[in-house]
């Protein structure tokens, strides 16, 4: 069966110290109070060294916001696939849908990034979800049919090793959560995207977070669907109280 996961997204904020001081927080709260669901923090590139030494592999894993498309070599400034899995890292963020605005990823490039991904054994978080104007115009079931085309080039075998998250543009950072029921219906159409194209029982495996404002007080009745299986988190990823309590909404 499926895990239920509980990710965050530091995205840029902390600097180093205030990383490490976060994700040792982190850890001994998880430690003294063992988590019912599989947590993952995914920090900038500069932490992941530091903070996959600090944190116990039982109760929390260490993840990228993204990697490059390219495998090495003449590309200043970018991070690869093989660096982040270098680090202790094992799953990488890729497709956000603020990397899709602001830096411009495709369906090509992020199917690029998700190959290399997993080809160093990291395991993509791959995010889709619709702006405000696709969902105002109805058109979210589509988008989102349309961004996994990236991942549907796939072996079977490698999308097995795929966790998605559905994440609402225009629920990011607005405090505008999806309701339960619109959560609901729009997992459980992407995973008959998945069944469609892998089978139902690689679909019924596959995790689909929810991510966008999602917090302690909204995160239990939305991980009740049958079809969302945990979180992925941005904000409240940065407070330990605030991310332990969307975390207990599996206890
Ligand atoms: P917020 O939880 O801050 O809305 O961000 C969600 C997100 O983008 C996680 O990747």
């Amino acid at each position: 069966m499926r895990k239920n996961i509980v990710a965050g997204n530091w995205k840029m904020n902390k600097n180093l110290q205030e990383g490490i001081a976060l994700a040792k927080e982190l850890n001994v709260a998880l430690v003294a109070d063992k988590p019912n669901c599989e947590v993952i923090i995914c920090t900038p590139f500069i932490h992941l060294a530091s903070v996959a030494d600090i944190v116990d592999p039982a109760v929390l894993a260490v993840g990228a916001e993204n990697c490059a498309d390219k495998v090495s070599g003449a590309y200043t400034g970018e991070v690869s696939a093989e660096m982040v899995a270098s680090t202790g890292a094992k799953y990488v963020i890729l497709g956000h849908s603020e990397r899709r605005a602001y830096y411009h990823e495709n369906v090509e490039i992020l199917a690029e990034k998700t190959k290399l991904a997993l080809a160093n054994r990291l395991k993509p978080i791959f995010c889709i979800g619709e702006v405000l104007e696709e969902r105002e115009a109805n058109k979210q079931n589509e988008v989102v049919a349309a961004q996994l085309a990236s991942v549907f080039s796939l072996s079977p075998e490698d999308f097995s090793k795929i966790i998605l998250a559905y994440e609402p543009v225009w629920a990011i950072g607005t405090g505008k959560t999806a309701t339960p029921e619109q959560a609901q219906e729009i997992h459980a159409h992407i995973r008959s995207l998945v069944a469609a194209k892998y089978g139902s029982e690689i679909a019924e495996n596959t995790s689909i977070l929810y991510g966008g404002s999602c917090k302690p007080s909204n995160a239990k009745e939305l991980f009740a669907n049958p079809d969302v299986d945990g979180g992925l988190i941005g904000g409240a990823a940065l407070q330990v109280a605030d991310f332990k309590g969307i975390i207990d909404a599996f206890k």
